[in-house]
């Protein structure tokens, strides 16, 4: 990726849509912003006011505008974060619920960009994000590093911000990951999470935390976090918009940055196929390479069920 121009379409100027614009911006991430929505007036209005935080902000000045799907032609990244209207959580958060409602919409969505010659990396944000990166995946016939989903990165960075509250640490210096699906099956891998290289019990065993919760009280919390979130406004944004904009980033920047994020495995973890949350190199090209966490027994079968869920819930749209 050499051009001048850092170029990203943003498809789907909803909460998360427009919160990662906002992000890009004040973060100087990408030079040329374009915003699709089917509202275009709702796009044409985020694009101005987003220009108008430019005079007086101190990030080089940007090309911001609602976009077409032509536009995604010359595009680096294409951002997807449409979502079927809000999916009624009241018996329990639980994101493989939109599968339906947002299947036909990522298909469509991928076609009319693959239509304009589109030829970049795409960045996934619309939920279930596994499945439907694997669907923008073989829909758009590009090489699975060039699509990749937002995993469980989100899960990660609320892992260590809960370890960071408990820890009293930065949550920078908290090292670990949380893994497979973005959703109710993800799960912390507490055999490698580490403070100053110190596994979480070495670091316990020196300085004790007073009323940590267990950790599998932890993990829930992970995994709950965000319908708490989505209980309170209706949706979850600044989070999703955050890391959208780590990944754009450590592309952008031809990084070589080791983010959990949501990719097509190919014999890793023994499973091949499917696309799922692990730690990833990112770079230029998109996933540079994927890591093997060393995971412990208990932890791979989590992984494996994990896994499973996923290539059901596949299977379950295939025509
Ligand atoms: C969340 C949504 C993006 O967890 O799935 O915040």
């Amino acid at each position: 990726m050499n051009k001048e121009t850092k170029k990203v379409v943003i498809i789907g100027d909803g909460a998360v849509g427009s919160t990662y614009a906002y992000t890009l911006v004040t973060s100087d991430i990408a030079d040329e912003i374009g915003i699709f929505d089917i509202n275009k007036d709702k796009a044409n209005a985020d694009s101005l006011d987003l220009l108008h935080s430019l005079p007086y902000s101190a990030v080089t000045n940007k090309k911001i505008y609602a976009a077409d799907y032509a536009d995604c032609k010359d595009a680096d990244i294409v951002v997807i974060t449409a979502n079927a209207p809000a999916a009624n959580f009241d018996k329990g958060f639980d994101r493989l619920l939109l599968l339906k409602k947002n299947v036909s919409m990522v298909k469509g969505i991928t076609e009319e960009v693959m239509a304009s010659g589109f030829d970049g990396i795409f960045l996934i944000a619309s939920n279930p994000v596994d499945v439907m990166s694997q669907i923008v995946a073989e829909v758009s016939g590009l090489p699975k590093s060039r699509v990749i989903g937002t995993g469980t990165i989100l899960e990660t960075a609320r892992l260590r911000t809960i370890l960071a509250g408990h820890f009293q640490i930065d949550p920078k210096n908290i090292h670990g990951y949380v893994l497979g699906e973005h959703g109710a099956s993800s799960f912390t891998s507490w055999s490698t999470t580490t403070i100053a290289s110190l596994p979480l019990m070495s670091w316990l065993d020196q300085k004790p935390v007073a009323d940590l919760p267990s950790f599998d009280a932890m993990d829930e919390e992970v995994r709950q976090v965000g319908f708490e979130i989505f209980k309170g406004k209706g949706n979850t944004s600044f989070g999703i918009a955050g890391v959208l904009a780590r990944i754009t980033k450590a592309i952008f920047r031809n990084e070589s940055r080791i983010l959990p994020i949501s990719a097509h495995l190919n014999g890793e973890y023994g499973e091949e196929g499917l696309y799922i949350g692990v730690p990833a190199v990112i770079d230029a090209t998109g996933v540079r390479e994927l890591i093997t966490v060393p995971l412990s027994d208990e932890e791979m079968e989590k992984f494996k069920a994990s896994a499973q869920l996923l290539r059901d819930h596949f299977n379950s749209i295939k025509d």
